[in-house]
């Protein structure tokens, strides 16, 4: 019985997946259970699914929390993410355990910089407002005055965390003609020279900028980063974007600086809660757009995370280094 449990370890996957991780693993023999549906897997199965297995296939909408781990058992060896951000596992207590965490990172930088581009000029441009001015007749007239927005040509682009997306944002802003690219965070980085990028303090920053990026992880600094202070700072006229997380932002404040016009714009990839219900108060804002967290959502890039998650997976029960493995 033991050398065939070794032989065919055992994942629990919380979630429909795209295929090709799904492959590696029948590939590599492993004993499969899925929660077999494209809705979160409620935290009590989540708890049932876990136990005795050796791996464990999350995403970003699980919470990995000390019961989760706990219920596993101690030979859980590996948890492996969907998703470049972890602030949903609990790391202090796979550390004390010693199970080893994989992640997704680099292979959906391209598509999330592409997608915050896309919600900044969505967001300054006024693409989602304009479409559905002509949807509901509102479009009387070319006028002169109409749904006019801020442009990037000549502009000054704040980046808050410069890191792998952050960069890559950084290297498509650039071809529009962008003056002044700054950016701040915990350290100064030297990739920051290809992009011309000059680092700042977050005060400078603000009131610096014309648009302001958030492409910072969450965590114990960033957390409701974006408040009343902090939107007060910035230009009356700043276009604020944030790709990060919700929880970098207070979105009552949000929702108060966009009302009463203390800055121009916001596009919020991410929320909290996410789904936001519609009747959320952000919602109901012209100078406000939402998008249902889709910053990776190209279908080669969520194939090739869920190849990578698989392959952590694999890497890791098979006692091999990882290819994306967090460092705890
Ligand atoms: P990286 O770690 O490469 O970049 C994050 C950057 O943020 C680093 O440069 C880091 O540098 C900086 N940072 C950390 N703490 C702070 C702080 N307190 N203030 C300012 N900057 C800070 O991560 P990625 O670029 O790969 O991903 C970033 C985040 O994007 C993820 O954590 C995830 O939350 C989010 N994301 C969202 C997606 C979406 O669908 N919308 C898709 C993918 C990722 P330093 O520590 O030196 O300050
Ligand atoms: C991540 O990977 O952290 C994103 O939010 C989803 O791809």
């Amino acid at each position: 019985f033991h050398a065939a449990s070794r032989a065919m370890p055992s994942v629990y996957i919380t979630r429909r997946v795209p295929p090709r991780g799904l492959s590696l693993l029948q590939q590599r023999q492993m004993q499969i259970s899925q929660w077999d549906s494209d809705a979160p897997v409620p935290q009590d199965e989540l708890m049932k699914g876990v136990v005795g297995k050796d791996a464990l296939f999350c995403l970003l909408t699980d919470k990995i929390d000390k019961n989760v781990i706990q219920a596993a058992g101690p030979q859980l060896k590996v948890i492996g993410t969907m998703s470049v951000g972890y602030e949903h596992i609990d790391l202090a207590e796979c550390k004390s355990r010693g199970i080893i965490v994989g992640y997704t990172p680099d292979v959906l930088t391209d598509a999330t910089a592409e997608l915050t581009v896309a919600l900044l000029l969505a967001t300054s441009r006024r693409i989602v407002e304009g479409a559905a001015a002509v949807k509901s007749g509102e479009w009387s007239t070319w006028a002169p005055l109409w749904m006019c927005g801020p442009g990037l040509h000549g502009a000054t682009v704040g980046v808050v965390g410069l890191g792998r997306i952050g960069m890559a944002t950084a290297r498509r802003l650039r071809p529009f003609g962008i003056q002044r690219l700054i950016y701040t965070g915990r350290s100064e980085k030297a990739e920051a020279k290809e992009v011309d990028a000059e680092f700042v303090s977050f005060e400078a920053l603000l009131q610096q900028s014309d648009f302001v990026i958030a492409t910072c992880p969450l965590n114990e600094q960033t957390k409701g980063l974006f408040n009343m202070k902090t939107f007060s700072q910035m230009k009356r006229s700043a276009i604020f974007i944030n790709s990060s997380r919700g929880g970098v932002v207070d979105q009552d404040d949000l929702y108060t600086a966009l009302n009463t016009r203390l800055i121009g714009a916001a596009g919020l990839d991410v929320t909290v809660p996410e789904p936001l219900p519609p009747s959320h108060p952000l919602l109901s804002l012209a100078n406000c757009v939402v998008l249902p967290h889709i910053g990776s959502a190209n279908n080669e890039t969520r194939n090739t995370m869920s190849a990578l998650t698989a392959q952590n997976i694999i890497a890791a029960v098979d006692g091999k280094a990882l290819p994306a493995q967090l460092t705890l």
